[in-house]
């Protein structure tokens, strides 16, 4: 474990996270509501933002990731908004290091169409709600895939944790 200054330790968290995309199916990237010809086909809501997120946070305390604690096969899970995974992750998070607190988030998303930049803002005012953080400590990019990856949205986020 790396100390820095007062004692305070830093931990990296990195997560993943892809989803096919069909005609006439909800988009929904980082809580917000997409306005879109197409969306997720997933088991619960299929917000790859917040999956990817919560990935990240787990990764940062090396405690295993999305689907061992909400496996895709359990009927439980199915449909599930995904903010519900996020904090129960948090709880997760809580119970394993008490003292810990969010740095940053730092988050890309892929997808072809339609653009999210006009989304940006309401994306990072909902992921600092769920995190208790102000949006300024949310950083949300976009890109498109050039063409590479129409049927997909795929995300990556990162976030530095203390404790
Ligand atoms: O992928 P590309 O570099 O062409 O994207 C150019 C810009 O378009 C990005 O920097 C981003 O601001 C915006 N974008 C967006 N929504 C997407 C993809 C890209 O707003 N789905
Ligand atoms: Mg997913």
């Amino acid at each position: 474990m790396i100390f820095v200054g007062s004692h305070q330790a830093f931990r990296i968290g990195y997560g993943e996270d892809a989803h096919a995309l069909a005609a006439g199916r909800p988009l929904i990237v980082g809580g917000v509501p997409i306005t879109s010809p197409h969306g997720t086909v997933a088991h619960s809501d299929g917000d790859v933002l917040l999956h990817a997120l919560a990935d990240a946070l787990l990764a940062g305390y090396a405690l295993g990731d999305i689907g061992q604690h909400y496996p895709p096969a359990d009927s439980a899970f199915k449909g599930m908004d995904s903010a519900k995974i996020v904090k129960g992750v948090l709880v997760i998070l809580d119970q394993h290091a008490a003292d810990f607190s969010i740095v940053n988030v730092a988050a890309a998303v892929t997808l072809d169409h339609p653009k999210l930049g006009p989304y940006r803002q309401q994306m990072q005012a909902r992921i600092a709600e769920l995190l208790a953080l102000e949006p300024e400590q949310v950083g949300v990019t976009f890109k498109t895939s050039e063409g590479l990856a129409p049927g997909h949205i795929q995300a990556r986020v990162a976030v530095l944790l203390a404790s």
